[in-house]
């Protein structure tokens, strides 16, 4: 019962927080290995005439172009090879899964590979197909990395009732039916607004249009997507639906105790799957009960405990009327960590995929640093800025940070990922800078050096076009974006960097 209490209060705090993106997961939880197997209330649910209505449906969102684990310390979790594993588990347990994405997944934001989004995007389409998503809702920010042509030749199984081409004609279908182990799940789309879809439908009108459409015999309707929060309130307040999940907002605590149905988030950056294992009831757009259910936690507590008292006796019979009375629609919400513990044996055809990828990663930086350079800036590197700022590095060789941000690399062996050493070294992929990541050449580019903020100052001070650029915040939050450095606090940070005035 510990266990079971300690997991709900994670699950209740992650979904019900009203900030609760995956950055900003509390610190204790970061310490958790994994969480503790759960005693399972759909389980313990469980009649002879329930056990052909269970479901488990697993959700994504917000991935934001990460394919493997966080090199952060913080929240060292996720990535494809876990992911897979996970889902195998997942299967073991014998119930009909669903999987769904809830978009804006393909883009990431690298500043080594600002340009270079469409190889990224490819392969996340890819490694989707590979570990089996049966609907995916795109977001603006797929559009941005791929453009629209694209994003259709993907392969990827896109919904959405909001996106339509100039005439009002959907660009995708509104809905997908997955049939799983004889019950038949309606997912509907609803993709955020954005400038580069010709119209965007109203959400509301959107789902209302869809619902219409959906067909009859189906075990269970869900709308799925990336929307703000509160037109995700105003989708939930639509009769027809079951369930609203959505990619993470900011309001969630007022969205649950406001909407008619539950309305829940995703965790980001593919870090966690959430996994939601139902029992289903006989009406597809009747309203689940979720864990946040009160009687019927109350009651899983009682029911745990043994002994009772004749009045906590009476009570557990009171909630028991009371959760059978409700019927069958509830279900079990859990964000399950993508830990070092679901790292696979042997080797995978996701991490295949992901090798692959990095191959070809390394060779386009090859391509795009031999990029003539014969009129724009280029690198002069540190060891050229000594012997005239010789006060100005002395300052930023002792300090914490920069300095041996490769060595951390080094030390976990990931300096030779392309996916770290953007963000680790200066140049990485840039024109004039380096691609090589061999020891030798990492000991000229490695660290944060000057030029990563200072910019490019190859022929500094004597020609003219070499000059220093002004820093500003974008100058720092291409590295220290919100998954790597999630306590960036600009003031604070750059009074920790700022370089000292010649003596
Ligand atoms: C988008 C840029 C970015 C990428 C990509 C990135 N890092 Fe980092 N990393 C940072 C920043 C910024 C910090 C410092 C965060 C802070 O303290 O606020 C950091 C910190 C770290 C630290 C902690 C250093 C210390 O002093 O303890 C480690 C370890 C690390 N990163 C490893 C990795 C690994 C491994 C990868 C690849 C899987 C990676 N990073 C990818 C930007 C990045
Ligand atoms: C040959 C000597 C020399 C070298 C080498 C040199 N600098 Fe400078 N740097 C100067 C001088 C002189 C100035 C001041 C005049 C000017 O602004 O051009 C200056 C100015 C600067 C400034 C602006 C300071 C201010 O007052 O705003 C920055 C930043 C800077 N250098 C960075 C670098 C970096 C980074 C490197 C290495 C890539 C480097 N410098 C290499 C001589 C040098
Ligand atoms: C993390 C970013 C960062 C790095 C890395 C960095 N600097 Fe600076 N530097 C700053 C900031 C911030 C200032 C303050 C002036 C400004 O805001 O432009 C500054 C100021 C300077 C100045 C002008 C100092 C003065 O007040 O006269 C020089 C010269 C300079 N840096 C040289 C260097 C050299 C050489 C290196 C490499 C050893 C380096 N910087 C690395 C952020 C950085
Ligand atoms: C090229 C990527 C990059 C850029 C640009 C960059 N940083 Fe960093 N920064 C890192 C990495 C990586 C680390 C972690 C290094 C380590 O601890 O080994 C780090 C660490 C730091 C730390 C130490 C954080 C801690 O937890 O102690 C501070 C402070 C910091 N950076 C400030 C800044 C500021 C301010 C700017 C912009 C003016 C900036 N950085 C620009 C990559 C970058």
């Amino acid at each position: 019962m510990i266990q079971l209490r300690r997991a709900a209060l994670w699950t209740l705090l992650c979904i019900g927080a009203s900030s609760c993106t995956d950055e900003q997961v509390p610190p204790e939880t970061a310490e958790l290995p994994a969480l503790p197997p759960l005693a399972d209330p759909v389980q313990q649910l469980r009649g002879p005439e329930r056990a052909n209505r269970e479901l488990t449906l697993v959700f994504s969102g917000e991935l934001r172009g990460e394919i493997e684990a966080c090199g952060c310390p913080t929240l060292p979790y996720g990535g494809f090879d876990r992911r897979a594993e996970l889902l195998s588990q997942l299967a073991a347990e014998g119930r009909p899964m669903i999987q769904v994405d809830a978009g804006d997944a393909l883009l990431k934001g690298l500043v080594s590979q600002r340009s270079d989004t469409l190889p990224r995007a490819t392969l996340i389409a890819g490694l989707f197909s590979e570990v089996g998503v049966d609907v995916f809702v795109p977001g603006p920010s797929d559009v941005v990395a791929v453009g629209l042509p694209e994003l259709g030749g993907l392969g990827l199984p896109l919904t959405s009732a909001t996106w339509a081409d100039a005439e009002g004609s959907l660009l995708y279908p509104a809905f997908r039916v997955v049939e799983r182990g004889g019950l038949k799940v309606a997912v509907v789309g609803l993709s955020s607004m954005t400038e580069a879809v010709p119209t965007n439908k109203d959400p509301v009108e959107a789902l209302r249009g869809a619902l219409e459409q959906v067909p009859e015999g189906i075990d269970l309707i869900i709308a799925v997507g990336n929307l703000r929060d509160q037109q995700a309130q105003a989708v939930a307040a639509v009769p027809g639906v079951a369930l609203v999940v959505m990619t993470p907002g900011e309001k969630r605590e007022a969205l649950r105790t406001r909407a008619r149905v539950p309305v829940m988030e995703v965790s980001a950056r593919g870090r966690y799957l959430s996994v939601l294992r139902l029992a289903l009831g006989t009406e597809p757009a009747r309203p689940l009960l979720l864990e946040e259910d009160r009687s019927f936690q109350d009651w899983m507590r009682l029911k745990g405990r043994g002994e009772l008292t004749p009045a906590l006796q009476l009570e557990k019979e009171r909630l028991e009327g009371e959760v059978d009375l409700r019927g069958l629609n509830r279900g079990w919400m859990e964000d399950r960590p993508l830990g070092a513990e679901l790292d696979p044996k042997s080797s995978s055809p996701t991490e295949d995929m992901l090798a692959q990828f990095k191959a070809d990663t390394l060779e386009q930086a090859a391509r795009t640093v031999k990029t003539p350079q014969s009129s724009g800036p280029h690198y002069g590197t540190g060891a050229k800025c000594v012997s005239c700022h010789s006060h100005q590095v002395a300052a930023w060789a002792v300090r914490p940070n920069h300095a041996r941000a490769m060595e951390v690399l080094f030390e976990r062996g990931e300096q030779g990922n392309p996916e770290c050493v953007g963000c680790h070294s200066t140049g990485f992929g840039e024109p004039g800078g380096f691609a090589a990541v061999d020891k030798k050449t990492l000991q000229t580019w490695g660290n944060v050096q000057c030029e990563a903020c200072h910019g490019p100052l190859g022929g500094h001070p004597r020609d003219p076009k070499a000059v220093p650029e002004p820093i500003t915040q974008a100058t720092c939050t291409g590295c220290h974006d919100a998954a790597n450095s999630p306590d960036f606090d600009y003031e604070q940070y750059r009074m920790a960097v700022i370089c000292p005035s010649d003596p």
